[in-house]
Formats: structure tokens, C-alpha cells, sequence
């Protein structure tokens, strides 16, 4: 299998297999993936503590820039500590055996990302399936199932990566409160720095934040979350923000704390100086916002199907595969590279066609964009 080569760092505009295109494709949802900041940060960093400090975290492994990039962490998500570590992929595998020791059985969403599948398999209880974002079809799968067991945990993306939809987890609380004690569980990689006034995601758009990874249970459901710095917090590796307790008890879940190497220097201290940008520009994600909308808006227009959503990753079909396929080849022969997932994790079997927003576009990118889909989507 061949990939393009990306020879640019990700951003409105990037240079592909030796071509510069307007991008949107990725996750580089703030844009802070290129800053030149952020990328100076993590020179320095590398010069001052090598590769990476070459051992656990439990030994010799936390250097100062890794505490620097925690106490970042919890100043943004505004909790009293976070754990950091080297890819948000395990984020899961970290946080769900911490949550599911009293737990009896799992309840996933059947488009749940790759890597929160594995961890629920991981966990070791039974794994139920239930139809994406519908809690009618949890409640029915609960009732037929929680006869054999109690204490469910209700497990899923946050945000769906391929079409951008957000979880109805206002609605899978009402569902769960009748089955408590019970677990909300949220991968929230592309809800971080998105969602939520303060970009701390799906909870907090919904106004539960307080509730997560430590606080208060509401009608008996604990809710908790994980996510990723590698998206749009500009930065790279996994986070778990909460209280002291908490984190506490996610780095002793698993042994990532005491069985991998930290995150490396590098990019530690680029994670760093991304997460004070976060945290001194709330205007970047403010643009965000504002382009989300711009873009929405404007497939909607067309007559494309797009939901209302603020998420800055837009999934949508035009057609049948071959379809999608030739207007994604129209858009990249003039320049604008708009991503053709035949297959993913909530993909159907056409495919879809994901756009992805950043900051950095300008209304002109924007314009462009939308112009050319006007001019080609019936291919
Ligand atoms: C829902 C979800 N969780 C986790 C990940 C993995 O995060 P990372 O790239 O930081 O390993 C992804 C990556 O695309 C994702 O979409």
C-alpha cells in the first residue's frame, strides 16, 4: 500500500507528494501543529533534555517538561491534575480499567473508534453493542441484558472522527440513571479544544464538565473522559485530565506509568508551548468556531447533509464511492485536497468524504472551497 507524502507540516496550506494544495484533511483543527512557536519549543526542548529521558516514568523518566506539560493540561481543562503520555490512541486502555472494576459490562457504541473497541476488549467484562448514537437502542439492549448483570459502563467517541457527529450523551445519561450505579465513558479526541467555551470538549458543550474523571456522579452515572493533545491542542500524545484521585488512579491502572517511555522530549515540549497558546488565545478557537459555522452553513446551502454540529471534522456523501472518489480527483486537480475515507471506524460502505476546518482558513479558503464543491458535486 502506497500513502501520499505529506512534506509539509499540516496546516490551511500543505505541500503533497511534491504539490501545494488547500488542505482540509487531518485533525490540526487550531492550526498549532506548523507555529513556529510551538516548533521552537520543541527544538530547544531536545537540545536541553535529549531523545527522551529512556525509562518509565515510575524511574528516572519525568523531566520537568513533562510536569510542565500536566500542570498545562489541568490549567486548560481546569482540573487539579492530568496524566500525560505518549499516544492518545491507549488513552482508553488507560482510563477504562481505572473506571470498570466495579463494572459488569460495557456498552459500546458500534462505530466506536478502533482503539476504544481494543480497550473495552481489554477490560475483560462483556462487550455489548448497541446502534450508533441512539439510545433507544441502549436502553433496549440494557433491559434485555442487565437482568444478568448490573453496573453497566456506556462507552464512545465523543465525536465521531469520520462525520463529526456528536454523541447524544445528555441522552444516554437519562437512559443510564435508571440502570445506576452505571458509567459514561467519552474518547473525546476530536471534542478536545473544540467543543465547549473552553475547548474542553463534549462535556463541557453540554454543560457537564464539573462532572467529569472525579467530580460528582449526577443521578448515579459517573461520567469520565480521555482524549488526545495530537489534534486540535496542537501538540502530540494522550491526556487524562482530572481530580488528584483520579489521575492518580489512572496512572496506576495500567502500566504506562511504570512499564513505557514517557513521551519524548521533543515532542513534550512542543505539547507544552501548544497548550499555553491554547490557553492565551481563546480567539483561535473563537475563528475555529466561526469558520465551523461558515462551512456548515454553506454545504447545507448546497443541499448536503450536515448535521448542525460546532465540530470542526464534517463527514458527508455526494454519491456512491466512484462518485465521491472522481469529485475528490475534480477538487485535488485544482488544487484542494478534501480527504475520500473509503473506510473507517463510522464510515458506510461508500465511503464519505471528511472535511476537516482549522483556524488558519481564511474566509477566501473557505469560499474557494465551497465554490468548487457548488461547481462539482454532481459529478
Ligand atoms: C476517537 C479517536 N481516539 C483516539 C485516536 C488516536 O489518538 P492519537 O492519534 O493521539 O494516538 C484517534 C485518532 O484518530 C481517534 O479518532
Amino acid at each position: 500500500m502506497t500513502s501520499p507524502l505529506m512534506e509539509s507540516p499540516p496546516g490551511p496550506e500543505v505541500v503533497i507528494d511534491g504539490v501545494k494544495y488547500l488542505y482540509f484533511g487531518g485533525t490540526s483543527y487550531l492550526g498549532l501543529h506548523g507555529n513556529p512557536s510551538v516548533i521552537a519549543a520543541g527544538c530547544d526542548a531536545l537540545k536541553k533534555y535529549g531523545v527522551h529521558t529512556a525509562t518509565t516514568r515510575a524511574g528516572f523518566g519525568t523531566s520537568p517538561l513533562l510536569l510542565k506539560v500536566e500542570e498545562l493540561a489541568a490549567r486548560f481543562f481546569g482540573t487539579e491534575d492530568a496524566f500525560y503520555f505518549s499516544s492518545g490512541y491507549v488513552a482508553n486502555h488507560i482510563v477504562l480499567p481505572a473506571i470498570t472494576s466495579e463494572a459488569s459490562a460495557l456498552f459500546l457504541d458500534e462505530t466506536a473508534h478502533f482503539c476504544v473497541v481494543e480497550a473495552a476488549r481489554l477490560a475483560g467484562k462483556p462487550v455489548h453493542r448497541f446502534r450508533h448514537r441512539d439510545p433507544a437502542d441502549l436502553a433496549s439492549q440494557l433491559r434485555q441484558h442487565l437482568p444478568k448483570y448490573g453496573s453497566p459502563i456506556v462507552v464512545a467517541d465523543g465525536v465521531t472522527p469520520a462525520t463529526g457527529a456528536i454523541a447524544p450523551v445528555r441522552d444516554y445519561l437519562k437512559v443510564l440513571k435508571d440502570f445506576a450505579p452505571a458509567g459514561l465513558h467519552v474518547d473525546d479526541a476530536h471534542g478536545f479544544g473544540v467543543l465547549g467555551e473552553d475547548g474542553r470538549g463534549i462535556f463541557e458543550e453540554v454543560g457537564l464538565w464539573q462532572h467529569v474523571n472525579g467530580g460528582s456522579p449526577i443521578d448515579g452515572v459517573s461520567l469520565s473522559v480521555c482524549g488526545t493533545l495530537a489534534k486540535a491542542l496542537g501538540g502530540f500524545g494522550g491526556i487524562v485530565p482530572g481530580t488528584r484521585d483520579f489521575v492518580a488512579k489512572a496512572r496506576a491502572s495500567s502500566h504506562y506509568f511504570d512499564g513505557a517511555s514517557a513521551p519524548a522530549s521533543s515532542v513534550a515540549g512542543c505539547s507544552a508551548a501548544a497548550l499555553e497558546i491554547c490557553i492565551a488565545q481563546p480567539e483561535l478557537r473563537r475563528q475555529l468556531r466561526a469558520n465551523i459555522r461558515w462551512v456548515r452553513d454553506g454545504l447545507r446551502e448546497m443541499g448536503l447533509e450536515v448535521t448542525a454540529d460546532s465540530t470542526a471534522n464534517i463527514g458527508f456523501t455526494t454519491g456512491k464511492a466512484e462518485q465521491m472518489r472522481r469529485l475528490h480527483e475534480a477538487l485535488k486537480a485544482i488544487g484542494i485536497l478534501v480527504p475520500y475515507m473509503p473506510a473507517y471506524s463510522g464510515v458506510g460502505p461508500d465511503g464519505l468524504l471528511r472535511l476537516a476546518v482549522c483556524a488558519g482558513h481564511t474566509n477566501e479558503m473557505l469560499d474557494r472551497l465551497l465554490a468548487a464543491l457548488k461547481t462539482h458535486v454532481t459529478l
